[in-house]
């Protein structure tokens, strides 16, 4: 454990899956109290009880982060339960891989919806708060954002793209205020959501094979941990194995 984030409370979204709920799982490991964000209330708890042996002050909030009113609410709810936010990861996400031709208006408001326009208002909301701490904003986006899009990924590429630029124009308005954010740029990490992609591919999965969610976790806690006078703007991070 560094003393450095020791204390300090973390919101997290997506923290019910893969890379969020290694997020938490480490960052609760660290000694911070946690606000966890996910959808499905059975996920939530039972992620909640598991995390709570840690010893850390475990909440969570029911969220669906397509709808507007739900962020809202929920960060409210967040500001009157806690007197600090410190720390605000974006890891909640979704993917519709399929060619442009067949993507409805509804495939791609999802993914705008999630991957966008979910971290855009949240941290709208949670910002004061963050600022008051001076505290940090980490978007987990993909490695897709630092390559040209293959195919059958537009809508989810154009999504990640947005966010790349989201968390590039908020940096340059919030650093004045002591606030850093992190962008970082996962490859194939064993979740989940990989598995339906490998499916969708036609391809034999090996979790084994993939970068882990841990090992996106442990990036972000070291560039969460560095000293004031730095900050680490975007980690790339892919699988040693390039098959
Ligand atoms: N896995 C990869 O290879 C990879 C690579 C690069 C980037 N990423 C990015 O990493 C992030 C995490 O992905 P993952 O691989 O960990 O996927 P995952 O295991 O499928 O987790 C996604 C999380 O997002 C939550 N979520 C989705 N829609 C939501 C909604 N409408 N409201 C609230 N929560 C919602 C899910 O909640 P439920 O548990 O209720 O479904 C889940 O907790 C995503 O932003 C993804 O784009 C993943």
């Amino acid at each position: 454990m560094t003393a450095y984030l020791n204390g300090q409370t973390a919101v997290i979204t997506g923290a019910t899956s893969g890379i969020g709920r290694s997020i938490a799982g480490a960052l609760a490991k660290q000694g911070m109290d946690l606000c966890l964000i996910g959808r499905n209330q059975k996920k939530l708890t039972h992620t909640l009880k598991d995390l709570e042996k840690t010893g850390s002050s475990i909440q969570a909030y029911v969220c669906n982060l397509e709808s507007i009113e739900s962020i809202e609410h929920t960060a409210s709810d967040i500001i009157r339960n806690n007197p600090r936010v410190d720390i605000v990861i974006h890891s909640a996400g979704n993917i519709i891989l399929q060619p442009l031709e067949n993507t409805t208006a509804a495939d791609l408001d999802l993914q705008y919806f999630v991957n966008v326009r979910a971290p855009f208002f949240l941290t709208q909301q949670l910002l004061s708060a963050i600022k008051r701490q001076k505290g940090q904003i980490v978007f987990v986006n993909s490695s897709i954002s630092q390559q040209k899009a293959k195919a059958n990924l537009s809508a989810y590429a154009a999504s990640k793209y947005a966010l790349m630029a989201i968390a590039d124009s908020l940096r340059e308005e919030v650093n004045p205020h002591g606030v850093r954010i992190l962008s970082i740029y996962p490859g194939r990490t064993a979740t989940a959501m990989q598995e339906n992609i490998y499916k969708f591919e036609n391809r034999e999965y090996h979790a084994d094979l993939l970068l882990q969610p841990d090992d996106v976790a442990q990036a972000i806690i070291s560039a969460l941990t560095m000293p004031r006078t730095a900050e680490v703007t975007d980690v790339s991070i892919l699988p040693f194995n390039k098959s």
